[in-house]
């Protein structure tokens, strides 16, 4: 049974993450203080957070035992950054990705932070070292990159900085899998973290393969979702490959001059512009005009859920 908790959180910036996390935290009984620097983001982000709640809950994908209304009055609105850090143990940056932008926001958190408070970060790709190394509490930064939609794609990258106390990894993984996220760890930063790195790996290779002439993008698109994206929603390449051999060192045997062969000539990440940029746009916008895009993000959130649903129930 979930409690509600006297345990302050503070998130800056209520966009798309910023609100996501303020969900999430909500699920588990924490206090949220959800500032913005445009006030009526933040009206919109508690109007908005309610109209999720409901349709979550209606979906049977409501986290934890509270209600909808408890849910939602667990998450407050503030206009002041003072009183939103005020008495937070963790205060969670969700502000645009701009290097600039972050750092100036640093600023004027840094000074307000409780004494052993954490500070996080949202970032998709700016190292650590990089957003933390002119504050005073660098010693308690840690980016915290989520998977969006973070309702349905759990996955959180943990990154700290070279010069992160020791005990806030630990604080924030727990955290994470107490909200029911599922948080992976970084041993040393790097620029782009691992999530982005695989996707533009992959993204440079379908690229490739659509420059080359050799299928078309919704072709392309369909190796993944109805070929390896299949199988990755359960379990990862690496162990994809371990059980598609006897183990890893069958797998070797088998396939590693295979592997190796069809790479050899594989194309750097290719520049994303000219012809290519304009036939895979026109390839989609075809099929996806573009002012249906809401829809077709309902359309994929719709299944999203379900699949989370089943992965809950089978996981039981
Ligand atoms: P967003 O544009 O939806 O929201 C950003 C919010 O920050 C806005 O409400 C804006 O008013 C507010 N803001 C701007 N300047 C501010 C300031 N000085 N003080 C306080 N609030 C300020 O952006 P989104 O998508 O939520 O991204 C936030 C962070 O999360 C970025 O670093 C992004 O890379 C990362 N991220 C985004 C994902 C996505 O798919 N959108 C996925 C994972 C991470």
């Amino acid at each position: 049974e979930t409690k509600i908790k006297q345990d302050k959180i503070c998130i800056v910036g209520s966009g798309l993450i910023g609100r996501s996390f303020a969900m999430l935290f909500a699920a588990s009984g924490y206090q949220v203080y959800l500032y913005d620097i445009q006030l009526a983001q933040v009206t919109d982000a508690l109007d908005n957070i309610r109209i999720q709640l409901l349709n979550l809950e209606g979906m049977g994908l409501l986290r934890g035992t509270l209600t909808v209304d408890q849910q939602h009055s667990c998450i407050k609105g503030a206009s002041d950054l003072g009183e939103a850090i005020k008495g937070a143990w963790f205060v969670l940056e969700c502000v645009p990705e701009r290097l600039d932008l972050k750092t100036v926001v640093y600023k004027s958190i840094d000074p307000l932070l409780e004494p052993n408070a954490i500070l996080g970060s949202s970032a998709s790709a700016l190292v650590p070292s990089l957003l933390s190394k002119d504050l005073k509490n660098r010693n308690r930064f840690i980016v915290v990159h989520p998977t969006n939609p973070p309702f349905y794609a759990p996955l959180v990258e943990l990154v700290p900085a070279p010069w992160t106390d020791a005990d806030v990894l630990p604080a924030i993984k727990s955290l994470c899998t107490e909200i029911g996220q599922a948080p992976v760890v970084l041993n040393k930063e790097i620029d782009g973290f691992v999530l982005n790195r695989i996707q533009y790996a992959i993204i440079g290779e379908c690229w490739n393969l659509v420059k080359a002439g050799v299928m078309s993008s919704e072709d392309v698109d369909k190796v993944m979702s109805e070929g390896l994206g299949r199988r990755y929603a359960f379990m990862g390449p690496l162990e994809t490959a371990y059980l598609n051999a006897d183990g890893w060192l069958s797998y070797k045997d088998r396939y590693a001059e295979m592997m190796e062969r069809v790479t050899s000539n594989f194309e750097p990440f290719p520049k994303i512009e000219g012809p290519t940029l304009q036939k895979i746009h026109d390839e989609f916008a075809r099929k996806i005009p573009l002012d249906q895009l809401d829809a077709r993000r309902e359309w994929r959130d719709a299944r999203l859920a379900q699949l989370s649903k089943l992965k809950k129930e089978m996981d039981k």
